[in-house]
């Protein structure tokens, strides 16, 4: 229905003290994810409207290649639900214009979010119009990507490995996993490329080597990711199909939900033997100590820094001359050795063949 008629329908209702439920989403694919999320909200009241991303808001919040299905048959497919009553496509990224119009009684929004991480402008609409918010926990494992994934698994033998990269600097470790690839050394494919730094040197890199490469806004924090950067660069991942995410220079801690929506299956390089010299300019740090031996680590990310069970390691040794550069040099021809290997070693786990 268009917003005209939902808002007159809505009008009806409230005489007749019904209490409307609204909530919003981009139903690309349904799944029982979704039909349990659905029924569960419109038992909050009597009526449930559903909000529906339109095209371009779903391609700008998983990236390209989605939405699957386009608005008209998404809505089709919604209004077709015995607990939906209506259905209101909205553009943009939020959606207060639905929400200023129909001022539901209660506002439903999926679990992967709290009352606090709702969007601040959809927060003080719902606030304006007295809406009470409820959080439904989702369904685990059902998910629209989840199934995508399902699909492409099907193909495992003759499939390559999704890789995104998360990189901030110049990139030369991003470089290293595709001209492994583009050897035929890597049976694998670089399927998106993100950073928290707009004019880092990666962004070039990847146009010169043909690979979708954007700029995440970080947020406010120098050391970790926003809420709002965290939650983006999960839904384009997850969005581009990705099997594994790849560290490559990444200065930031990554925490949940991406943390938790990749589980096991994400991986950085780091610039020391570790458990050694975790932290920043590890390299400079081994040269500090005196050892006589340094090198790189490529290990899985979890919820510490550096800490992450090892994959694999590359020694280097420092030499009697060795300045920080000339020592992070030497590093780093290693760690382009490294990564691919580390990444190869990894695929039956990850593929599953
Ligand atoms: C690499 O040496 C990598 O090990 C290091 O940043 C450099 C990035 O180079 N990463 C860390 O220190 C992470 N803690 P690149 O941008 O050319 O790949």
């Amino acid at each position: 229905m268009n917003l005209d008629d939902a808002v007159a329908w809505r009008k009806g209702l409230a005489d007749d003290g019904k209490r409307l439920v609204l909530t919003n989403g981009c139903f690309d694919l349904i799944h029982a994810g979704h039909t349990r999320y659905l029924a569960e909200a419109r038992e909050l009241g009597d009526m449930l409207v559903v909000a529906l991303n339109d095209d371009d808001s779903v391609r700008a919040l998983k990236g390209e290649g989605r939405p699957l299905n386009n608005q008209d048959d998404r809505a089709e497919v919604m209004a077709a639900l015995r607990m939906v009553d209506g259905v209101v496509v909205f553009s943009g990224d939020r959606a207060t214009s639905v929400i200023e119009a129909l001022k539901p009684d209660v506002y439903a929004k999926g679990g992967d979010y709290t009352v606090d991480s709702l969007n601040p402008e959809e927060r003080s609409s719902l606030e304006e119009c007295g809406a009470q918010i409820e959080i439904l926990s989702l369904v685990p494992g059902r998910s629209t990507s989840s199934t995508v994934r399902k699909m492409r698994d099907a193909d495992t033998d003759s499939r390559k490995l999704r890789i995104g990269v998360l990189a901030s600097g110049s990139g030369s470790n991003m470089q290293a996993i595709q001209d492994a690839i583009e050897a035929g050394e890597l049976n694998a494919e670089i399927v998106m490329i993100l950073s928290d730094v707009e004019d880092a040197k990666v962004h070039q890199r990847a146009k010169d080597a043909g690979l979708p490469c954007r700029y995440v806004d970080p947020g406010p924090f120098k050391t970790k990711l926003g809420e709002a950067a965290q939650k983006e660069i999960r839904d384009r991942l997850l969005a581009a199909g990705v099997d594994l995410i790849c560290l490559a220079g990444f200065m930031r801690m990554v925490k949940p939900p991406l943390l938790d929506s990749f589980e096991g299956r994400i991986i950085n390089i780091h610039p020391s033997l570790l458990p050694d010299f975790k932290g920043l300019a590890a390299w400079k740090q081994a040269l500090e100590a005196g050892v006589p031996e340094a090198g790189c680590t490529v290990h899985f990310v979890d919820s510490g820094m550096d800490t992450g069970a090892i994959i694999d390691r590359e020694r280097v040794s420092v030499l009697p001359n060795d300045t920080a550069e000339s020592l992070h040099a030497r590093i780093q021809e290693k760690e382009h050795i490294l990564y691919p290997r580390a990444i190869r070693s990894l695929i039956p786990q990850l593929l599953g063949n």
